[in-house]
């Protein structure tokens, strides 16, 4: 596996694919990879003549110091992890391959995706997300780019931004990957004590509920039933909301034709987790 340092050698990387038209599939990550990513991986192998993978821990999408400082960085296994997948290319950049002038977001306003949910506790977060993600997409020139439904508003962020941006590249959402408990896999999980993993498979509990009950009941009375199982429960639930897909709007009644998702935000101890489901 090519392993890429700087802009110039992904320059290079890319011209040596467009020279031979060849299809790229790209998978932007922040490292400490999962299970998740590697589903990615192998998406984009399925799918491309070459796969890319960046590692990249992005400060602007950060809006805390201390999650920035705390992010698990696992380079040499991340390496190790792509290479046994049958990834042909890693990039890992510089800040200053990316932020040449400074660490400035690209964006302001993204048509309100980013003002709800996560957009809500994470005030920036999504501005930084985007920011990255375009100037990688600029730089890697892919074919097609893969992201996971685990993060499913920033998917539709970035389905948004590269609509706006006319980016040649098309945006593909890959399904969560789950531990045999239900529980959605995240870098996350690896700072969980052995008791908090255990009582945050009710996360994914939950959503199944939600789903359940939207094949009887109307949002404003899924909410309350499900807020309740957290009330009594040793999880602090930060929200749980449903929205159609895509435009993350909440709604009053289901409607034919479009598509729901329940989302949720909980601390387990310390450690904040989310997760999603379709429940329509
Ligand atoms: O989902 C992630 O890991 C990050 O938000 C991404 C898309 C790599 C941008 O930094």
């Amino acid at each position: 596996m090519l392993i890429i340092k700087n802009r110039q050698e992904l320059s290079d990387f890319v011209q040596s694919i467009r020279a031979k038209q060849l299809t790229l599939g790209f998978v932007p990550t922040m490292g400490a990879l999962h299970e998740g990513h590697l589903s990615l991986i192998k998406r984009s192998i399925e799918g491309n003549q070459y796969t890319l993978c960046s590692i990249f821990v992005n400060p602007t999408q950060f809006n805390n110091p201390t999650d920035l400082e705390k992010y698990p960085r696992t380079e040499q296994e991340d390496i190790r992890k792509l290479e046994s997948a049958g990834c042909d290319a890693v990039y890992i950049p510089g800040v200053n391959d990316l932020y040449p002038q400074g660490l400035e977001n690209d964006f302001t306003d993204m048509g309100g995706l980013d003002s709800v949910m996560e957009g809500a506790f994470r005030p920036g977060h999504f501005q930084g997300m985007a920011t990255v993600v375009k100037r990688l997409l600029m730089q890697a020139q892919p074919t097609r780019a893969y992201f996971g439904e685990k993060d499913f508003q920033q998917l539709q962020i970035i389905r948004k931004m590269v609509k706006d941006e006319k980016l040649p590249v098309e945006i593909i959402g890959v399904p969560i990957v789950r531990e045999e408990s239900g529980l959605a896999l995240s870098s996350r999980n690896m700072r969980l004590s052995p008791d908090f993993k255990e009582k945050s498979v009710m996360i994914y509990q939950t959503l199944v509920k939600a789903k359940e009950l939207a094949s009887q009941l109307p949002p404003r009375q899924i909410i309350p039933i499900i807020e309740q199982i957290y009330s009594h429960s040793d999880l602090k639930l930060e929200y749980f909301t449903l929205v159609e897909e895509e435009d993350l709007r909440t709604f009053d009644d289901f409607e034919k034709g479009k598509h729901y998702r329940a989302f949720v935000a909980a601390f387990a101890g310390e450690i904040r987790l989310i997760d999603n489901i379709q429940i329509r």
